[in-house]
């Protein structure tokens, strides 16, 4: 049965996984086939052009798995080319921009958003263009945070030169006087509390991982696909499958300490 498939997401590593975890929450019945390209990230400061390359990659090598829609859950990928992917692949396609504006847009009360991520991300302006979309009064102020990257791959939140490192990035906002921050990186909501201790309390953090999940099961719901259950004793958790295109050591352990489960990550080399 179609409704049976797995969703996959996408992602230049282990950051996407923000997005698994979400999405274990919203649609507790859905199978998840996962794959972070750890061989290959950092995305954020390639070209556009390869970061295409390298997604289509991966959606051609997902697309040979039985799977019903796939979640880019990549910021830098999505801005690399979203619509593109969308019209090559025949199958739903997702991605975590537009629900992370929104989001954005449901907090604000200064108007002044603040977004965070990648260069790619940054230098593309889609954040930028989502949220004038859907209200072209709110201010936007951006900045890139290359190194917040590489901390989160070599599980290095709690080391004392990751606060220095942020203080350094977020400062800038901060005397903005922006009330929302868009976490515009999937890897991001792993330095939540960091990114949060900078910036204080008055603002809050957003990550598009939640939006999105939601927006899988609105999409799932209206084309019919939303797996109705019942859903076995352990949910569908045994069924999720995780692929890395690195050594799969590192990235078992970082899902584990993020999902709260055993991750058995298979590697592909492209
Ligand atoms: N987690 C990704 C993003 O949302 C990519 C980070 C990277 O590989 O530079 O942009």
């Amino acid at each position: 049965m179609p409704f049976n498939k797995a969703i996959a997401m996408l992602d230049s590593g282990v950051g996407g996984l923000t997005v698994v975890r979400e999405t274990f929450m919203e649609l507790p019945g859905e199978r998840i086939i996962y794959f972070g390209d750890t061989a290959r990230m950092p995305y954020g400061p390639r070209t556009h052009r390869e970061v295409r390359r390298f997604t289509e990659e991966i959606m051609e090598f997902l697309c040979t798995q039985d799977i019903k829609m796939v979640v880019v859950a990549c910021n830098s990928a999505s801005a690399a080319g979203l619509p593109r992917y969308q019209g090559t692949f025949d199958i739903p396609i997702l991605g975590v921009i537009e629900p992370g504006a929104r989001a954005a847009l449901q907090h604000t009360r200064s108007k002044k958003v603040g977004v965070i991520g990648t260069a790619g991300t940054i230098q593309s302006g889609a954040y930028e263009r989502a949220i004038k979309a859907l209200d072209p009064t709110v201010e936007v102020f951006s900045k890139a945070c290359p190194l917040f990257v590489l901390i989160v791959e070599n599980d290095m939140t709690e080391a004392p030169e990751t606060c220095r490192v942020a203080e350094e990035y977020l400062t800038p906002l901060k005397e903005a006087g922006v009330d929302t921050l868009i976490l515009g990186c999937t890897h991001y909501p792993l330095m939540e509390d960091v990114i949060g201790r900078v910036m204080g309390d008055g603002v809050k953090l957003v990550s598009s991982a939640r939006e999105t999940a939601r927006e899988a099961r609105g999409t799932l719901k209206s084309l019919g696909l939303l797996n109705p259950g019942p859903y076995p004793e352990d949910g569908c958790r045994s069924g999720h499958r995780f692929y890395c295109s690195g050594p799969p050591a590192p990235f078992e352990a970082i899902g584990k300490k993020l999902l709260k489960q055993k991750v058995k990550a298979y590697r592909v080399l492209f």
